[in-house]
């Protein structure tokens, strides 16, 4: 049985229809690779599968739940986590504050709260960050403590819109080593939308491609960089922010 199910999902913004007739499906454990060129509507669809946005048609299905047009903060209890694209840490807080404030919807006491906080900010490499306020992290770690906030709520799912953006190649490695430990370790299904191409092939077991809105393509890696319409619609071009 599939974890995440999403079906006839549709999205308009005023004239745009951002989404159309979405569907797909990802399994307990599994690495679903989100691409397509800007605005093809995968940040759109982060918003309707975490709750941020309702959908005008479709469902949204998590386990045995219906959660279309939950509130976010529901879902995430329920164990379906997103990162933004852009970043928002609470700048007057430090490292450690920011961490602790994910986790806390866990009901634990301070103490355990802080020391989970602490292990999740060494799992993503900002151990030696914690007391630092967070405005002086550089871009790199800013988009860990993004992580970092996700992975203190616990996910079973994990939405990651862009994590390696920014990062340069060297930065992007422990990352991609610390996605691929979530799911071998702790069995965390992945959900990941990334420009960066050698990224998706790495790490997806099967990619869903989006175009306009729609679902062009899915299937493994190699199979959807060798379909025609999406080496067309995709691939041909150089996404405007992919260094590599
Ligand atoms: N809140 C909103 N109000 C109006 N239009 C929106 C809104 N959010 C997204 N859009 C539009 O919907 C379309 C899809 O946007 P979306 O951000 O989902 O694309 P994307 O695939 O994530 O692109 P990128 O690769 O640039 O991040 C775009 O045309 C965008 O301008
Ligand atoms: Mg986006």
């Amino acid at each position: 049985m599939s974890l995440l199910s999403v079906s006839g999902v549709g999205k308009g913004f005023r004239g745009l229809r951002a989404l159309s007739d979405v569907d797909f499906q990802v399994g307990q454990g599994e690495i679903l690779g989100i691409i397509g060129p800007n605005g093809a509507g995968k940040t759109t669809l982060f918003n309707v599968v975490s709750g941020a946005l309702t959908p005008d048609t479709g469902r949204v299905v998590f386990g045995d739940r219906d959660v279309t047009g939950s509130p976010p903060d529901r879902i995430a209890r329920a164990g379906m986590v997103r990162t933004f694209q852009l970043m928002r840490p609470f700048g007057s807080m430090t490292v450690l504050e920011n961490a602790v404030l994910a986790a806390q919807h866990r009901r634990r006491s301070p103490r355990d709260l802080r020391k989970d906080s602490m292990d999740v900010l060494e799992r993503v490499g900002l151990g030696d960050w914690a007391y630092h306020n967070a405005t002086e992290l550089p871009t790199a770690g800013l988009k860990r403590l993004e992580l970092a906030r996700a992975l203190a709520m616990r996910p079973k799912v994990l939405l990651l819109d862009e994590v390696l953006a920014g990062l340069v190649p060297a930065e992007r490695e422990p990352v991609l080593d610390l996605l691929a430990a979530l799911r071998e370790e702790d069995g965390t299904t992945l959900l990941f939308i990334e420009h960066i191409m050698a990224a998706v092939m790495r790490l997806s077991d099967r990619v869903l491609v989006l175009d306009q809105g729609r679902v062009l393509a899915s299937g493994s890696a190699e199979e959807v960089t060798s379909d025609p319409r999406v080496i067309e619609a995709y691939l041909g071009e150089e996404p405007a922010d992919a260094e590599d």
